[in-house]
């Protein structure tokens, strides 16, 4: 009876797994901040890809960790550069079974770990357009069907499908990480991208406290011709408040420091892993969001599998 009149309903094709490909690895490296976790090399690509596709999730997006960084980041943007390179051997393996999305980024790439090119000590947003026009290309060119614009820069969206547009690239899809805010959860991730940032992204990434500014970033990405718009963290008011304005599809991303704090709690066996994971990621769609990112895409796609089969 629970299960015919439930309201919502958590399926492996709305999640999307966040995958780190670091140059020159060997082996996987574990991240240790996120237990579970690893960067890749780019070898285990086609298995890793392979085995999300088989676990029937919507798709991968991925992040790569470069052996050597610059001002500009000069990597972001070389057709041999580790998430070029990460994506093209993706897109083969996934060969139309899921999605590759590629984090349309300068911060693996730079060595101020900014999330754009510096003017003095400050972003330099427009310059920084230019550089996420020539990326944007790159990564489509390497097969990318998705681009994750989460710089936070203002007008990257409609710069993004401008250069698309005018190389060719049309049908190359933008999911716009619309409202994403400066938030403590993004550490973590730091590690599992090696980052060089010093300081923070109070500059371009929002405030915690505001809300109606994040709906103002999602009209001006949807303006600018966002196709999915996304709330980062899962701060789930936002998401609510999002996916009644949008008229696209709406991601939350439940960040790297979500999934620790779940970890932490479930190795000292406060929580029950699988049933809050489940829980955390049905309380994502039922606040209105259609697409989930999170690093337990695989292990939660199993883990439906088995319960719609009564395990
Ligand atoms: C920026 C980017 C970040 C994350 C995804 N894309 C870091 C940041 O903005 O500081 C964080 C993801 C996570 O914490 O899981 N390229």
């Amino acid at each position: 009876m629970r299960r015919l009149v439930r309201e919502t309903r958590l399926h492996p094709g709305q999640l999307v797994l966040p995958v780190f490909v670091a140059e020159g690895l060997e082996q996987a490296r574990p991240i240790s901040s996120m237990p579970g976790v690893v960067q890749h090399p780019i070898a285990a690509l086609p298995e890793v890809v392979d085995q999300a596709a088989r676990a029937g999730i919507g798709g991968v997006m991925l992040f790569g960790v470069p052996l050597t960084r610059d001002a500009i980041g000069s990597g972001a943007t070389d057709p041999h550069g580790i998430l070029n390179e990460a994506v093209r051997v993706a897109a083969k393996a996934a060969h139309g079974r899921l999605t590759v999305q590629a984090d349309l980024c300068l911060d693996e790439f730079t060595d101020h770990g900014h999330c754009g090119v510096l003017a003095g000590e400050e972003v330099d947003n427009d310059a920084t357009l230019l550089r996420y026009r020539e990326m944007a290309v790159a990564l489509a060119e390497a097969g990318a069907d998705l681009v994750g614009t989460s710089g936070m820069m203002d007008g990257q969206v409609a710069a993004v499908r401008a250069a698309l547009d005018s190389a060719g690239w049309e049908k190359t899809a933008i999911l716009a990480y619309a409202a994403k805010y400066a938030t403590a959860l993004y550490g973590p991730f730091r590690e599992a991208v090696n980052s060089a940032l010093q300081g923070d992204r109070r500059t371009y990434q929002q405030d915690p406290a505001n809300g109606r500014e994040a709906l103002r970033e999602v009209s001006l990405d949807l303006a600018e011709g966002a196709d999915i718009v996304m709330v980062k963290p899962g701060y789930l008011d936002i998401v609510r408040a999002v996916s009644e304005i949008a008229d696209v599809p709406v991601a939350v991303y439940q960040v790297s420091g979500e999934y620790s704090m779940i970890e932490a709690a479930a190795d000292r066996g406060w929580i029950d892993r699988r049933a809050y994971v489940l829980e955390s990621l049905t309380g994502c769609v039922r606040a209105g969001a259609d697409i989930v990112l999170t690093y337990y895409a695989v292990a939660a796609a199993e883990w439906l599998r088995a319960e719609a089969a009564g395990l």
